[in-house]
């Protein structure tokens, strides 16, 4: 931080006696993190200023000078020259002081009619319309890829578990088509919450709106905001609609972290079901054999931070009378930060999902192991007129045989298994590959590959 400023030169300076000590200064100041709304903030400064104009609160002649100084301001921050001062502590404060030494009285006259507290509540809708933005797409892009994976594996048969131990044969395209699922709810849901985030607070002032004949409306127009906030005490306090984008943010990372606990448990040498490309994993500094899943492991970790964030905001807000408290200044870094983890998990995934190379016959010799076709045994009794109970029952006693010989089912021969159910007849094997186990799940939902290629089908066009 360069040159020191007079008490004098800040914005409430006549008010005070003595200056701030350089500690007080540090804690109360927020550019560091906040100048990254910078560009939001002249947008909405910028749509301010046409209001005022246009109900003729300011000249139009002012509002020229305004756009005058803020287009040369962008251009300072967007080639890095902007000289952010913490003296100024904020980025409000900081574009306001150098829009008034490039354009004199006209850039005084900007904050009219507006207050810090209803401009950053719009800088951090405006980003997070943003950010929404971004995650949707990133979102849609690593759905894209795993449907992909989902569609080169449609057939491709693995052992699906239930309580980590081996259910029922099912196809990896299925298992795929599960995370896309969560992850298409997910982009339900930020594109929900985008609806809260995209209301226009500028207008409430401080906290009881302003004297002036403002146009609230024209200004949401301009900034493409879907209506104003209705109550100015509201408008300048509440950042829910920064919480539900947390919660939102935190789900998203809630299947990404399961899906990573998949991935890392396929990978271990001792399930062997994928690998994963090597520009996602590290070697270890002592163990030369290692190739370690980072990046997988990395984003299970990093669930915990988004989570923490959520929770951290959560408690932020729940203390705090009506209307604006600078514990709002609080709200940018998890909100920041939860963005940031966010986007870059999710633009990595997208990528991993090409990288991930599928160890068939490991998925397939894995499923033939752990009676894996037991159900549809029980389901061939039933259709041939047992209850389901007994079936389960004429099963559970095939499946104890065959754990102490050793043996599976298939193994048995037609004799044998008669002896579990007269009903049993030649047909029976066809039944009992994996193939006719998955074949056989044949509706909506259901693992046969046919079901598998349809809900692929479906799901690209959803993604349009
Ligand atoms: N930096 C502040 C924030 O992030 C801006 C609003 C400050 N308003 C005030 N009355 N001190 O919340």
């Amino acid at each position: 931080m360069t040159a020191q400023l007079s008490k004098k030169s800040e914005a409430w300076s006549a008010r005070f006696s003595e200056p701030v000590s350089d500690l007080v200064k540090r804690y109360t100041a927020s550019v560091f993190f906040d100048k990254r709304l910078a560009l939001f903030d002249i947008e909405g400064s910028l749509a301010h200023a046409e209001m005022l104009a246009a109900t003729g609160i300011i000249s139009a002649a002012d509002q020229a000078e305004i756009v005058r100084g803020m287009t040369q301001i962008r251009a300072e921050i967007e080639a890095g020259r902007f000289e952010w001062l913490l003296d100024l502590e904020d980025v409000h404060l900081n574009i306001e002081k150098r829009l008034t030494e490039l354009v004199g009285d006209a850039g005084k006259r900007l904050h009219t009619g507006r207050s810090r507290n209803d401009q950053v509540a719009t800088d951090i809708r405006l980003y997070l319309r943003s950010a929404i933005d971004d995650v949707s797409a990133l979102l849609r892009a690593l759905q894209l890829a795993l449907l992909d994976l989902a569609e080169q594996h449609a057939a491709t048969i693995m052992p699906g578990f239930t309580h980590m131990q081996v259910a029922q044969p099912i196809t990896f395209g299925h298992h795929m088509l599960a995370y896309v699922e969560m992850f298409s709810r997910d982009a339900e849901r930020m594109a929900d919450c985008r609806k809260r985030v995209n209301r226009l607070p500028l207008g409430a002032a401080a906290l009881a709106g302003t004297t002036f004949p403002i146009d609230r409306e024209r200004v949401a127009k301009t900034l493409g905001f879907d209506e104003v906030c209705r109550n100015s005490l509201d408008a300048v306090s509440d950042r829910d609609f920064a919480i539900e984008f947390c919660a939102a943010a935190a789900l998203v990372m809630t299947h990404v972290s399961r899906m990573s606990e998949e991935l890392i448990i396929w990978m271990s040498p001792r399930v062997g079901f994928i690998d994963i490309a090597d520009r996602f994993c590290t070697g270890s500094s002592i163990m030369p054999q290692k190739k370690n899943p980072d990046v997988p492991e990395l984003a299970r970790g990093k669930t915990g931070r988004v989570n923490g964030h959520l929770i951290g905001l959560l408690t932020l807000m729940k203390g705090q009378p009506l209307a604006y408290n600078k514990d709002n200044q609080e709200d940018k870094e998890p909100l920041f930060d939860t963005v940031d983890t966010l986007t870059d998990t999710l633009r990595i995934f997208a990528d991993m999902a090409t990288g991930i190379t599928v160890k068939a016959d490991t998925m397939r010799a894995a499923a033939l192991q752990g009676f894996a076709t037991a159900t549809d045994l029980a389901d061939y009794l039933v259709k041939k007129g047992l209850p389901f109970r007994d079936a389960h029952e004429a099963v559970a006693r095939a499946v104890r045989t065959c754990v102490d010989r050793g043996c599976d089912l298939t193994d048995l021969t037609l004799e044998e298994l008669r002896a579990f159910s007269a009903l049993i007849e030649a047909d029976i094997f066809a039944v009992l590959t994996l193939e006719g186990s998955v074949a056989a799940r044949d509706h909506i939902g259901g693992t046969a590959p046919k079901q598998v290629r349809a809900a692929i089908a479906a799901a690209r066009q959803r993604l349009g």
